[in-house]
This record gives C-alpha cells, structure tokens and sequence, in this order.
C-alpha cells in the first residue's frame, strides 16, 4: 500500500464507514458469531476490525494476520486491552499455516475487510481461507472490484496489482469453486464495492 492509502485507512472517516455501514451490512447477511468463537481476519491493517469483531460481531477470541509489519505494531498497540484474545502475526493471508500455524477446519469466521483485491494471487487467499474455516464456518467479506480499480482516481492516487484483477462475479464464481455458499444477498455498490458473507458446508449433512 502506499501512503495516501495507508493515511485514508487510518483515519476516522475509514473507521465511520467500516462500523456504521461495513458491519451493519455485515451483520444483516451472516449475523453474530456463536458465544465463544475463534475468528480470523487477513489484512488486519491497523486493528479496528479486530475491535469489531469483538465488539460487535461477538468473537470470544481473534487471530489476525498481516503483510506489513508496521501495521502489526500499530495493531499491537490498539488491541492491547484484549490481553490474549488475540493473537497478532506478520505473514500473507496465502499461506496462513506459515503466519498462524492455522491447521484446517480451525476458525468459526473469517473476516475480510478489503484485503483480497491487493493480492496478486488472490486466488490463493480465497483457497486458504476456506482450508482453514471449520465446517459451518462464515467467510465474511467487504471487496473492491477491479471496476473501481479502473476509475481515474483509484489509477492516480492508490496501487494495486494490475495482473487477474476480479469483478464481483468473478469473485462469488471463486468462492462457489470452493464450495463457499452465499448467506442471502449480497451488497453491491455502484460496481466498485462487494459485500456479502457465505459459509463452508458441512460434509455431515452435506448443506451449511
Ligand atoms: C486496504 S488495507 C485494509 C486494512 C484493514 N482491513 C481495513 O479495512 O482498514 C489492506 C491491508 O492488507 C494488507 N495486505 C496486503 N496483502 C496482504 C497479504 N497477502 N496478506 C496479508 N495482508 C496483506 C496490507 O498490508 C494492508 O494492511
């Protein structure tokens, strides 16, 4: 990321939209998580998902994992009050085994706020969430589709990978590819925002 990027999700309007619009719409589709859950976010950046995921979506404890290692110090400072609830790794949402130690089948939730259309190899990313969900498992996710990538000020002022970027339906067809089912509707802004929470089926019963 660069650093009007860095500087937009640092600041409080960022912290407004991801609480009063981002969640909400959140919690519409996948609600609260069970009493006790171990929940996961890639791309935690400098923590206030972590926050809500506790405070809102209910989490009992968070694992949060990071490319950029000043954003874990930054992370580290916020979450302090949450003591071992949370654990907080430098390492890339592909390969979570690495950054985590997270086996298969281990979080009840994933949450992705706006991380996935930074990765090159997203693809990558979606395989190992769904890995490392448990069975029944949500995969809550806040998306930028390659149509805002393409507006003049995404292209002047932001950087992105320009390889394999994904459309909305581009990316439901990957998680469908991964067994991933929608929870309800999902949430779409003008093209540019993806919204929606979908869940890792249970081989018992063969549903979600
Ligand atoms: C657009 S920011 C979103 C940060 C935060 N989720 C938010 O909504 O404010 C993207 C974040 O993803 C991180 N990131 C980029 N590629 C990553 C990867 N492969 N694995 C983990 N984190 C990554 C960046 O360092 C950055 O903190």
């Amino acid at each position: 990321m660069n650093r009007v990027e860095t500087a937009l999700l640092n600041s409080a309007p960022r912290r407004w939209v991801q609480r009063f619009y981002e969640t909400e719409a959140l919690l519409r589709c996948g609600g609260r998580l069970a009493p006790g859950s171990l929940a996961l976010e890639i791309g935690c950046g400098s923590g206030y998902g972590v926050q809500l995921i506790f405070d809102r979506f209910g989490a009992g404890s968070v694992d949060a994992v990071d490319l950029d290692p000043a954003m874990i110090n930054r992370a580290r400072r916020r979450l302090a009050r949450y003591g071992d609830r949370v654990v907080l790794a430098e390492g890339s949402a592909t390969d979570l085994g690495d950054a985590l130690c997270a086996a298969e089948d281990s979080y009840d939730a994933v949450f992705d706020f706006g991380i996935i259309h930074h990765i090159p190899n997203w693809r990558d990313a979606v395989s190992e969430l769904t890995r490392v969900l448990t069975p029944g498992g949500r995969f809550y996710f806040e998306e930028v589709t390659a149509h805002a990538l393409a507006r003049p000020t995404y292209q002047r002022f932001l950087e992105h990978p320009t390889e394999d970027r994904f459309t909305a339906e581009h990316f439901l067809a990957e998680l469908d590819r991964h067994g991933l089912a929608l929870l309800g509707s999902t949430t779409r802004i003008q093209g540019d925002f993806l919204l929606g929470v979908a869940a890792k089926p249970c081989p018992a019963n063969g549903g979600t």
